[in-house]
């Protein structure tokens, strides 16, 4: 039912808080703090008038609500009776093939399909990787180095990610921009799946493509193994236990989606808070033992999952005076919590050297990001290399101009035209 990139329905009162569309999506840090102080457990009807979504800013009731894997599941079928059950009309097939996978589910059903990935993305795995992600990193801009400009959203910090992922998976080099369009068309178009019968029938034609797409390349692998993730999938047999088509397929799409939608941002949303704060840019170019930590400070400051995954209250909640419903919507803010007072000193500084970062932007609890340890090294590396090949590099457009995505779960820019001087 839900994923990185589902959208809580348009509410129809008149709303206090303007939380879609890209003006809010500009800066949407004040906000948040308006919420945070008036309204930190701030309900919203959606357009159907009959359900009800909970958005949650301070970083404590975040964090609580983050662990709390019993009153708050993924699973939307764990909050009905049998009974209701019984009502509920059939998953589409296509939904299932996309959308049964670890993000969604709880409890043991989650374990088990995170357990069956879990050793490809520890710390040790990870660290194996660095010399290619640096290589990935060099040749990305030697590629742009000469023109002096590049738009550093298509031609680094989305590329960079995309190249690890698929070279992880084992998806052709060819077929790479392909494979980019869809998961941007997936995540974009997914998240207007409410509003049209044509966008939904669009997002559908996708994800077949997509699908299709997979399955080809599943049976590639099926008649001649290689050493990637997408084979070691097929031939998962761990404790007798198997991955169904449907989860296979899932997996690996949330693999694809996960593993570059997110980490693409962080280096766009890092990059911008340099440009923006050109003396910690300086002092990290002289001093990279830094980049570790600016790379949490970046997660912090401007998260690119601005709000979790939603979850649904398994049981009706008092908190702060409010009631959560069994079955609500309750959407947990990340950049809000990230940026309260509460927990944050200084917060809306950018704090490169920011002590006992606690940030939220990998999530907490069961669910916590299982590609952190990739995001980090993706993010340090590609942020050291940018720091060092590209001297006084700019923006060469005015910030105000920069255009935001309107996907709510994700903050990215569309595009960050930068500059810098190639002779020197
Ligand atoms: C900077 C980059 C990244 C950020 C900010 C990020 C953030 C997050 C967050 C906030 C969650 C929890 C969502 C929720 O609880 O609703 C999550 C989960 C997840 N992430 Fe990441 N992520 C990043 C990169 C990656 C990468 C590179 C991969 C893998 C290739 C990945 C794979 C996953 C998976 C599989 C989950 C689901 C874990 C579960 O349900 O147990 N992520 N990520």
């Amino acid at each position: 039912m839900t994923n990185y990139i589902m959208k809580p329905q348009q509410e129809t009162e008149a709303p206090r808080y303007n939380l879609f569309g890209a003006e809010f999506k500009a800066n949407p840090h004040p906000t948040y703090a308006t919420m945070r102080a008036q309204q930190p457990i701030c309900r919203r009807t959606s357009s159907d008038g009959q359900s009800t979504i909970w958005f949650v800013t301070r970083y404590d009731d975040v964090a609580a609500m983050l662990r709390d894997h019993k009153r708050f599941v993924k699973n939307f079928r764990s909050t009905r009776t049998p009974a209701e059950l019984a009502q509920l009309p059939p998953e589409p097939e296509l939904l299932r093939l996309i959308s049964n996978h670890m993000l969604n589910l709880d409890g043991v059903d989650h374990a088990r399909l995170r357990g069956l990935i879990n050793k490809a993305f520890t710390g040790a795995m990870v660290e194996q990787m660095e010399p290619r992600v640096q290589t990935i990193a060099n040749q990305l801009i030697r590629k742009v180095y000469a023109k002096g400009q590049m738009d550093l959203i298509d031609e680094y910090a989305f590329p960079l990610p995309i190249i690890v992922i698929a070279e992880l998976l084992g998806i052709p080099p060819r077929d790479r921009n392909r494979f980019r369009n869809w998961s941007h068309a997936f995540v974009t178009s997914s998240a207007n799946v409410q509003r049209s019968a044509k966008k939904l029938a669009k997002a559908g034609r996708i994800m077949q493509d997509f699908t299709r797409y997979l399955s080809r390349i599943f049976d590639e692998r099926r008649r001649e193994p290689q050493p990637d993730l997408i084979t070691s999938l097929l031939q998962t047999e761990e404790a007798g236990d198997r991955l169904s088509e449907d989860e296979l397929f899932s997996m690996v799409i949330l693999l694809i989606v996960a593993g570059h939608e997110t980490a693409a941002n962080l280096i766009g949303n890092g990059v911008l808070a340099l440009l923006q704060h050109p003396a910690q840019m300086e002092r990290l170019r002289t001093h990279p033992a830094l980049i570790p930590s600016a790379v949490e400070e970046m997660l912090r400051f401007d998260p690119p999952v601005e709000r979790a995954t939603i979850r649904f209250a398994a049981e009706d909640v008092a908190i702060n005076g409010q009631t959560i419903r069994r079955g609500d919507v309750v959407s947990l803010v990340l950049a809000g919590a990230n940026r309260d007072p509460a927990q944050f000193a200084c917060p809306h500084a950018f704090t490169p050297d920011r002590a006992n970062n606690r940030h939220l932007g990998f999530g907490l609890g069961a669910h916590y990001c299982l590609g952190a340890p990739l995001a980090r090294l993706e993010g340090r590396i590609a942020i050291e290399t940018l720091l060092q090949r590209l001297p006084n590099l700019q923006l060469a457009v005015p910030v105000e101009s920069l255009r935001w995505r309107t996907v709510p779960v994700i903050r990215g820019m569309l595009h960050m035209p930068v500059v810098w001087s190639s002779a020197a």
